[in-house]
This record gives structure tokens, C-alpha cells and sequence, in this order.
């Protein structure tokens, strides 16, 4: 199993903050933003990562993450030329990922505990894809999961009206399916090749399984996300919580 880290986006929610650096290299606690995606994988026992980010910052995230030797894992990088969407950025870790499953983690999401055991449960999963869900207050600025008692049933890209309060975060976990997928995907008005309507083509296939994730959770691209992420990383000391089950 590989895993992606999709670091690019133009960051502007956060303006002037990311005038001359990128988001994912923001401070969160006492680490810049990515350390925490990076860590997540390695503790999930995944240590052959692709970083994808745009072409501004690419030589600051190569300067701060390196080889990977210092964390244990071994970083390959693409740059994603236009930030045209999460799913856009994802397309570009097709060799990468060799036929092999892959947990897709954005770099922006910040999570207290390990996603290990969720990513494990994938691993024995025989094919489809795997989504974490968390409740939230702001159902408006995520992907929105409607669920019956089972099974998501629709995933809505920042409805207007929820269905639900469980969003679906940013770690993904895709067989090797999810290439083909990306490809038979239209652009939002927007431009952007979004990650919902991949996972609403999983749903299609009934082939979308989910967990609820267990701690604290935040993305991190706006000043309020980005304020209560320094703060559950600062509560932590930066150190990710495995817990026993
Ligand atoms: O945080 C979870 C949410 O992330 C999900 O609930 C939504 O369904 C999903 O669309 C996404 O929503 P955001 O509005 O937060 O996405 P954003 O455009 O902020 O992008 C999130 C990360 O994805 C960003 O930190 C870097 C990466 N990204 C984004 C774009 C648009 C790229 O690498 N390239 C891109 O072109």
C-alpha cells in the first residue's frame, strides 16, 4: 500500500498567510501543517509517499520533508502544474502507485488520533474504496455523507441544504479503480475535478465502506480551522494518540 499527500492549491482563505509560503507549511502547534498527514501514514505503516504540490513551493517542501530519511519513509515528489482540483492532483500518483491501493491523505486535515486501525480494516478490504466520517457544525464546508442505517447512500460537495451532519474528511483510501474513475469524472463550474463525485462512482458500485474517526480532527485552510488546529496539535505536543482497539 502507498500513500499520496496532496499539498497543492492556491491557499487563498488563508491570504496574506500563504502570500509567500504554502498552506501545508504553516505552523500547526509546535510543526508545519504536513507533518502531521506524513506522520499519519507512517504510523499506519505506509512509507513510500508522493507529495504532490504546485510549482511555487515545491523546492520548500523538498527543503523541509527532504528524502525522508529523518522520518523513516521515502518521498517522492510531482508537481500538479494548475491547482485544478483534488481529484486532478490525485491522477498525477497513477505510476506511482503501480496497481497498489493507496491511502490519499490532504494535507490540510489534521487528526489527533492514528488512522491505523481504519487503515487496516482496508487492507483486508478486497476491493472499493474506504472514507472516514466525522460530525461537524459547518456541514456547508465539506463533503456531506446522507447515510442509511448500513451505508453512505450520496456524498454532496458543500450542499446548501445537508442531509446530514457527517462530513467526509480528507483521507481516502482507493483501490487501484480509482485512476479510471478520475478520468470519467466532468469539472465542477468551477473548473475543478473534485474527490466527491469519485466516491459518489464507488457508491455507484456499492464498493464505498466508512468508519467514524475516533479523537479530534480539523482541516486547517481557513483562520478558525487553522486556529483550533494549532490548538488540539499544541494539547498533543505534535505526538499523534494510538489507542489500544
Ligand atoms: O477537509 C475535508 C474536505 O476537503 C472534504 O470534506 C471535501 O469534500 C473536499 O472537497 C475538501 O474540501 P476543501 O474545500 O477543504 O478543499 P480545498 O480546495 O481546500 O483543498 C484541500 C486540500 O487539497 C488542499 O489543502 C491541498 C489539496 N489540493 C487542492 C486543490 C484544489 C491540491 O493538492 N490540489 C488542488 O488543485
Amino acid at each position: 500500500m502507498k500513500g499520496v499527500i496532496l499539498a497543492g492549491g492556491r491557499g487563498t482563505r488563508l491570504y496574506p498567510l500563504t502570500k509567500v509560503t504554502n498552506k501545508h507549511l504553516l505552523p500547526v502547534g509546535k510543526e508545519p501543517m504536513i507533518f502531521n498527514p506524513v506522520k499519519q501514514l507512517i504510523f499506519a505503516g505506509i512509507t513510500d509517499i508522493m507529495v504532490v504540490t504546485g510549482k511555487e513551493h515545491m523546492g520548500e517542501i523538498v527543503r523541509l520533508l527532504g528524502s525522508g530519511r529523518d522520518f523513516g519513509c521515502d518521498f517522492t515528489f510531482k508537481v500538479q502544474e494548475e491547482p485544478l482540483g483534488i481529484a486532478n492532483a490525485l491522477l498525477l500518483a497513477e505510476n506511482f502507485a503501480r496497481g497498489e491501493k493507496i491511502v490519499v491523505i490532504l494535507g490540510d486535515n489534521i487528526a489527533t488520533h492514528s488512522i491505523k486501525k481504519y487503515v487496516d480494516r482496508f487492507r483486508q478490504q478486497k476491493e472499493g474504496a474506504r472514507v472516514l466520517l466525522r460530525k461537524v457544525e459547518d456541514p456547508e464546508r465539506f463533503g456531506i455523507a446522507a447515510l442509511d442505517e448500513l451505508k453512505i447512500v450520496e456524498i454532496e460537495e458543500k450542499p446548501l441544504y445537508p442531509k446530514s451532519q457527517y462530513a467526509v474528511i480528507g483521507i481516502y483510501m482507493y483501490d487501484e479503480k480509482v485512476f479510471d474513475i478520475i478520468r470519467q469524472i466532468r469539472p465542477n463550474a468551477h473548473g475543478e475535478y473534485e474527490i466527491t463525485p469519485v466516491n459518489n462512482f464507488y457508491i455507484s458500485l456499492n464498493q464505498l465502506y466508512y468508519d467514524l474517526l475516533e479523537g479530534e480532527w480539523t482541516d486547517a485552510g481557513t483562520f478558525e480551522s487553522l486556529a483550533y488546529a494549532n490548538r488540539i496539535m499544541l494539547e498533543i505536543d505534535n505526538k499523534i494518540i494510538v489507542s489500544e482497539d
